[in-house]
C-alpha cells in the first residue's frame, strides 16, 4: 500500500522513495523525511521550544506547508486577508481523506471560515507524486489571497545544495544557469504575464550528482502564467523550497462559498539527471498531456515561416508544400500572414478572417492541394494579441489590458487583449471555432508574442487576478476548441519558448522550444528541454539558418532536429536536388527511429557544452533497438577518439551495428562496459548510429 497513515503520521511510498509529513500534538503540520524508504513505524514527531527570544521554534521547524503568522519569520506558503483586517492564519487540523492513491490533509483556521487542504496523488509505477492546495472560504464575506504555493518542499541535508535553472532569453531558452545555495535565498520567477524564455518554473536540487547517479530533487510547477519558485537556506542550515503562482501583483479575492484550487506540482527524487529525466518524460506523457496525441508519435512537419515570412499566398504555399510532400513530410503548417491585413508586424491581429487578396477562394483550394499531397494541413493563430491597426481594435478599442491615464507600451506593435473579459473569450473562440468548422484543419500553432504590461482590467472587481485568470482562459479555451475538434493537435509557442512548462503541456501537445533554429546552438537548447519535458513534445525544425556561430551542413541539421519531433522549416524551392535527396533519405529514417526518439528511454552521454560533442541515445522499452547520435562542432586540441560507452541496453543481448563503415556485433555489457572507440574527426562531424539487438 503506498500510503500509510499512522498517528497522524502520513507516509506516502513511491516506487523507490518515500515522503513522510505529520501533525504534532499542537496541531502544526511537520515535514519528517523525503528520501530512501524506511520502516514506516519509525517515524515520530519531535517537538520542542524556542531557542531564546530570537530563534523561534517555528523558524526552526521543517512544516510540510507553512503559513504566515505568529513567531515565524521566513518564507510562507500562504497569506491572507481576512475581512476584518487580520493577515494571519492559525491552522487547525481537521483530519484527512484518503481515495486509493490520493490524499487530502485538511486544516482550518481556528476563528475564520478557511478551509486548507493539502492534495498529494501518487502514481504507481514512478518516483514522481503530485501535490497541489484547496483553499474554500466556507464564510460569507471575501477572503483575500495575497500568496499561495502549490507546495512548500524541504530537503533532507543541512549541507547546501546546488541548483539547476535556467537564465535564458528569446532564442536561448535552455541557458543554464547552476549555482550553489549556502546561505539567503535563490528566486526563480516571471512577472511577466506567461512563464516566459528567462528562468524556469521548475527546481532540480542536489548535492553530488551526475546523468547516472546522486540524489536529484525536482518539482515541476504545471502553470504557464506568473510563477515563484524561491529557494532559502536557514540559519540552521536547512534549504526550503516554494513553488507556486507568483505573489508579485497578485491577489485572489475568494468568495463567499468559492474554493480555489492552485496549480499542481509535479515532484521527486531521482538517482542521477538521466533518471529524473527518463521518469518525467513517461510521467507526462501517461498523465500529463492531453491524452489524445500523448501515446502517438507526432508527425513530421513543414512550416513555412523562414521560407515566406508574412508574405504567404495560395501559389507560394502550395509550392512549397509540393517540395516538403516529396521530402516525405506529414504535416504542412502555413504560419503567420494569412488573415486580415497582416502583411509585416503592424497590422491585422485580432482579424481572424482569411485575406482574400492572398487566398481568392478561401484557404479551401490550398487546403484540398495540401491534402490531396497526402499531407495534414495546420496554421498559426495568436489568439490573445491585437494590433491598434486592426478591425477588432477598432471597434473594441477597450478589450486590452490598459489604464485610461496611461501610455499603452506596444511590443511587436501589438497588446494584450483582456482575456478575463466574457465578451472577448467568446469572440476568439466564435471565430476559431469557425476556422476549424469550415476548414480541413489538423494542427493549430498558438502563438503569443509579447509580455504584459498597463495591467489594468476594469472589469474585474480585483484586477490583480488578472494574470491567473488570464492563464486560466487560454487554457479554457484550448481546451474548448479541443472537446470541439478532437482531430485538431494544439502547439504551444510564444516568440519560441516563452511558454514550454507543464502546465502548458497540459493543454497542448507539443511545444515550438525557440525560434532559434541554429542547429550548435541547438545542442545546448534542446538538453534543457528534455530536462523536465518529453522529448516528443520538442518541436526541432531544420532551417537554412547557416548557424549565427558557425555554417553547419544539412546533415548535421538533421541530425540534430531529428533528436526531438523533426521538423522542416527551410525555402525548399530553393533546395538543389541534392538536398532534397539528404531531406528524403532523412526524413524516411527518421520515421524508421521515430517510435524511439519519440518514446524510448533518452541518455544523455556526452555533452556539447562540457565534452565538446554532443551524443544522446534512445533505447526503446524491451531493450531490442537502440539509435545514437552524434555531432561535433569541431573538437580542439587533438582530442579525437573518444570511447562511446553506451547505456539502456540489456547487458546479456547481443546487438548488431554498423560502426566506422563495419557491422560489429557486441554485447549489451560490453558496449555498456568497454564501449566503442569513436573517431571524432572535423568540424560539422555528425552520425546517427542504430543498434539492434541479434
Ligand atoms: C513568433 C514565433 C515564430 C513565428 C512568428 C510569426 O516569433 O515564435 O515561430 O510564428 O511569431 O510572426
Amino acid at each position: 500500500m503506498p500510503i500509510y497513515v499512522k498517528d497522524n503520521i502520513f507516509v506516502l511510498e513511491t516506487e523507490r522513495t518515500q515522503y513522510v509529513f505529520g501533525i504534532d500534538n499542537s496541531g502544526l503540520n511537520r515535514h519528517l523525511h523525503w528520501g530512501a524508504k524506511c520502516d514506516p513505524a519509525d517515524f515520530f514527531i519531535e517537538t520542542f521550544g524556542d531557542e531564546n527570544s530570537n530563534h523561534t521554534m517555528l523558524d526552526e521547524y521543517r512544516q510540510e506547508y507553512t503559513v504566515f503568522g505568529s513567531t515565524m519569520y521566513r518564507e510562507c506558503a500562504l497569506k491572507v486577508r481576512f475581512p476584518d483586517g487580520c493577515r494571519e492564519l492559525d491552522l487547525q487540523y481537521d483530519g484527512f481523506a484518503q481515495e486509493g492513491d490520493t490524499l487530502e490533509v485538511q486544516f482550518s483556521d481556528r476563528h475564520y471560515p478557511l478551509k486548507v487542504r493539502l492534495c498529494y496523488e501518487l502514481t504507481p509505477g514512478f518516483d514522481v507524486f503530485t501535490r497541489w492546495v484547496r483553499l474554500e472560504n466556507t464564510g460569507d464575506r471575501p477572503i483575500l489571497l495575497e500568496k499561495v504555493c502549490s507546495a512548500e518542499f524541504s530537503l533532507p541535508s543541512q549541507k547546501p545544495y546546488t541548483f539547476r535553472n535556467t537564465n535564458g532569453a528569446w532564442g536561448g531558452e535552455g541557458i543554464e544557469c547552476v549555482q550553489t545555495l549556502t546561505g539567503g535565498a535563490l528566486v526563480f520567477e516571471s512577472r511577466r504575464g506567461i512563464s516566459g524564455h528567462n528562468q524556469s518554473p521548475y527546481f532540480i536540487a542536489y548535492q553530488n550528482a551526475d546523468e547516472a547517479s546522486g540524489d536529484v530533487y525536482f518539482a515541476a510547477l504545471a502553470y504557464s502564467g506568473n510563477f515563484k519558485v524561491s529557494a532559502a537556506r536557514d540559519l540552521y542550515s536547512f534549504t526550503r523550497i516554494h513553488v507556486g503562482l507568483n505573489d508579485f501583483d497578485f491577489s485572489y479575492t475568494l468568495q463567499g462559498g468559492e474554493s480555489f484550487e492552485t496549480p499542481k506540482v509535479f515532484c521527486g527524487l531521482a538517482k542521477g539527471f538521466g533518471d529524473m529525466s527518463r521518469q518525467m518524460h513517461k510521467f507526462t506523457v501517461q498523465n500529463v498531456l492531453p491524452q489524445a496525441f500523448a501515446e502517438k508519435p507526432l508527425p513530421v512537419l513543414y512550416n513555412s515561416w523562414e521560407a515566406t515570412g508574412f508574405d504567404v499566398n495560395a501559389e507560394n504555399q502550395m509550392r512549397l508544400a509540393e517540395k516538403a510532400a516529396a521530402a516525405g513530410v506529414e504535416l504542412f503548417v502555413m504560419d503567420d500572414g494569412w488573415f486580415g491585413a497582416r502583411n509585416n508586424d503592424r497590422a491585422g491581429l485580432g482579424d481572424w478572417f482569411v485575406n482574400s487578396e492572398k487566398f481568392p477562394n478561401g484557404l479551401q483550394a490550398l487546403i484540398s492541394h495540401v491534402n490531396s499531397l497526402g499531407m495534414d494541413f495546420g496554421i498559426w493563430v495568436e489568439p490573445e494579441m491585437v494590433n491598434a491597426d486592426s478591425d477588432l481594435y477598432r471597434a473594441h478599442p477597450d478589450w486590452t489590458y490598459h489604464y485610461d491615464t496611461r501610455t499603452p507600451h506596444e511590443l511587436r506593435n501589438q497588446r494584450v487583449l483582456n482575456l478575463t473579459r466574457a465578451d472577448v473569450q467568446a469572440y476568439l473562440f466564435e471565430l476559431l471555432d469557425r476556422l476549424l468548422t469550415e476548414n480541413n484543419i489538423r494542427y493549430i500553432k498558438w502563438d503569443m508574442n509579447r509580455p504584459f504590461s498597463e495591467t489594468g482590467a476594469d472589469n474585474l472587481e480585483n484586477p490583480q487576478m488578472l494574470w491567473y485568470l488570464h492563464t486560466m482562459a487560454v487554457y479554457t479555451l484550448v481546451d474548448r476548441l479541443r472537446a470541439r475538434h478532437p482531430q485538431v493537435q494544439f502547439e504551444s509557442c510564444a516568440s519560441g519558448g516563452g511558454r514550454s512548462d507543464l502546465g502548458a503541456l497540459s493543454h497542448f501537445d507539443e511545444v515550438w522550444p525557440s525560434d532559434n533554429t541554429d542547429a550548435i546552438d541547438r545542442m545546448t537548447l534542446q538538453k534543457t528541454y528534455t530536462l523536465l519535458r518529453p522529448v516528443k513534445t520538442m518541436r526541432a525544425w531544420v532551417t537554412d539558418v547557416g548557424g549565427p556561430n558557425k555554417p553547419t551542413s544539412l546533415e548535421f541539421r538533421f541530425n540534430i532536429a531529428m533528436q526531438g519531433a523533426l521538423s522542416l522549416g527551410g525555402d525548399l524551392t530553393k533546395y538543389s536536388e541534392a538536398d532534397m535527396e539528404i531531406c528524403r533519405e532523412n526524413v524516411a529514417l527518421y520515421k524508421e527511429i521515430r517510435p524511439l526518439v519519440q518514446f524510448g528511454d533518452l541518455y544523455r552521454l556526452a555533452d556539447a557544452d562540457e565534452d565538446e560533442f554532443l551524443c544522446t541515445q534512445y533505447v526503446n522499452k524491451s531493450k531490442t533497438e537502440s539509435v545514437v547520435f552524434l555531432a561535433a562542432r569541431g573538437t580542439r586540441f587533438y582530442k579525437k577518439r573518444v570511447i562511446l560507452r553506451l547505456a539502456g541496453l540489456d547487458p546479456v543481448r547481443r546487438y548488431r551495428l554498423e560502426f566506422d563503415g563495419k557491422m560489429i556485433e557486441k554485447s549489451g555489457a560490453y558496449l555498456m562496459e568497454a564501449g566503442l572507440a569513436a573517431h571524432i574527426r572535423g568540424a560539422d562531424y555528425n552520425t546517427v548510429l542504430r543498434l539492434f539487438a541479434v
